[in-house]
């Protein structure tokens, strides 16, 4: 794929008219690296929040041997790309002909579920045409835990409660080799204090059920650098945990497991979007809703913008921007922060789009088309480069918290 410096070649040498995603292989392999390095665990991407084959291949080659799948495409699509991973479907609501060919088809043996419904339908079909059961299970048990300190919940879907769990754990001993307790404190947490009131909950729960446990999967929740989101260090996170790991009562062998999505891949993407009309402080741009910028619009999420002009010379000002299908409801908010005389045919780069974003693209109104090139300058902010957000960003943000 042909390579840029920056968004600003890729507007002088092809003045799009179409969005472009822009792909920054370095910086999703130094977060990789990071985490493979100081993590005090298994670290294993959860491919729903960018599933591109390049990223998943820069993360192996980083060395992320483990993968969240949470459908059966999801399993297909990376067993296909590395016959080697460690795949463990992690969806606690599945079909149980996805079960079924995950484990036979595909090797996978980690799965996770929060009812007794669900560990039968896993149990059922994983036997052999004999009716005997797996031997060789690794069951994690999903546990309810609060959201509170996270930028989007994650606490109502999934989970079963602290009540109801030790006699879920138990059954679930009996059906598998290994036993896990997974949790997620819900995406982009902002404190790691998430994660140790998390695992004072596991802790509850190891107590009540009274079994061995081998796993403790601290999911995902890892956050990113957003304008207004700016969490401490990462290595504050993987401290705490490690300490309160340490201090369950747990098998002497137990692992330690985490699902990091956002915080490995937020870094990987930007996008180009093109102005095509201005109204006051709003501005039709060619990408919205329903394209990369689904959280911008359905969340208000904040993300960082730079206008790619060089004759614009006004003072930064708010703007809301308005997505390219006929939908109200393609209304992104911001504010985005962006010089007072920008106009029809500029063009913006939209950062940290590499987790749920570029990959939420649909082509609903026949939009969604447009390239995907690589470029090899800095992402807007990062978590892994010993600073954060970019100043020319994080000056002129308004924290909307
Ligand atoms: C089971 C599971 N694991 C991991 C993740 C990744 O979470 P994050 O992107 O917040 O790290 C998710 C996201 O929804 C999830 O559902």
């Amino acid at each position: 794929m042909h390579s840029y410096p920056d968004a600003r070649s890729v507007v002088r040498h092809l003045s799009p008219d179409e969005p472009v995603i822009l792909n920054r292989p370095h910086a999703a392999a130094r977060g990789a690296r990071f985490f493979v390095e100081k993590f005090p665990g298994t670290v294993m991407y959860a491919v729903k929040a960018n599933p591109s084959p390049d990223l998943i291949r820069i993360l192996w080659d980083q060395g992320v041997t483990h993968f969240d799948v949470a459908s059966i495409a999801e399993v297909r699509l990376v067993r296909e790309l590395l016959p080697e991973a460690k795949l463990c479907f992690m969806h606690p609501v599945k079909t149980a002909s996805a079960v079924r060919e995950a484990y036979f088809a595909h090797g996978v043996r980690t799965f996770s579920l929060d009812t007794h419904e669900e560990l039968a339908k896993i149990v059922g079909a994983t036997s052999n045409e004999a009716g005997e059961a797996a031997q060789d299970l690794n069951l994690l048990v999903r546990l309810r835990v609060s959201s509170e300190h996270s930028e989007l919940s994650l606490a109502s879907k999934f989970g079963v409660d602290l009540v109801d769990a030790a006699s879920l754990l138990q059954a679930t001993r009996q059906h598998c080799d290994a036993l896990g307790i997974c949790f997620h404190v819900g995406s982009q947490a902002m404190t790691p204090f998430a994660y140790v009131q998390a695992l004072e909950r596991v802790r509850a729960a190891i107590a009540d059920a009274a079994v061995t446990v081998d796993i403790i999967d601290v999911g995902g929740g890892f956050p990113s650098s957003y304008p207004g989101m700016e969490p401490p260090p990462l290595e504050d996170y993987f401290a705490l945990i490690h300490r309160h790991f340490e201090a369950l009562p747990i098998s002497y062998s137990a692992e330690l497991w985490a699902e990091p999505g956002r915080a490995l891949c937020a870094e990987y993407s930007s996008i180009i979007v093109k102005v095509e009309k201005r109204r006051g402080d709003e501005l039709y741009i060619n990408d919205g809703a329903y394209g990369a910028l689904f959280d911008a619009a359905h969340v208000e999420w904040r993300f960082p913008v730079n206008a790619l002009e060089d004759d614009l010379t006004q003072p930064l000002e708010e703007f809301a921007f308005y997505g390219p299908t006929c939908d109200d409801a393609d209304y992104m908010k911001g504010p985005f922060m962006l010089p007072a005389d920008i106009q029809a045919g500029d063009y913006i780069e939209i950062g940290m789009l590499g987790a749920y974003g570029a990959a939420m693209k649909t082509r609903f109104n026949g939009f969604g088309a447009g390239e995907v090139l690589v470029v090899e300058d800095e992402p807007m902010a990062s978590l892994y480069r010993g600073d954060r957000v970019d100043p020319r960003v994080s000056d002129n943000v308004v924290s909307l918290r």
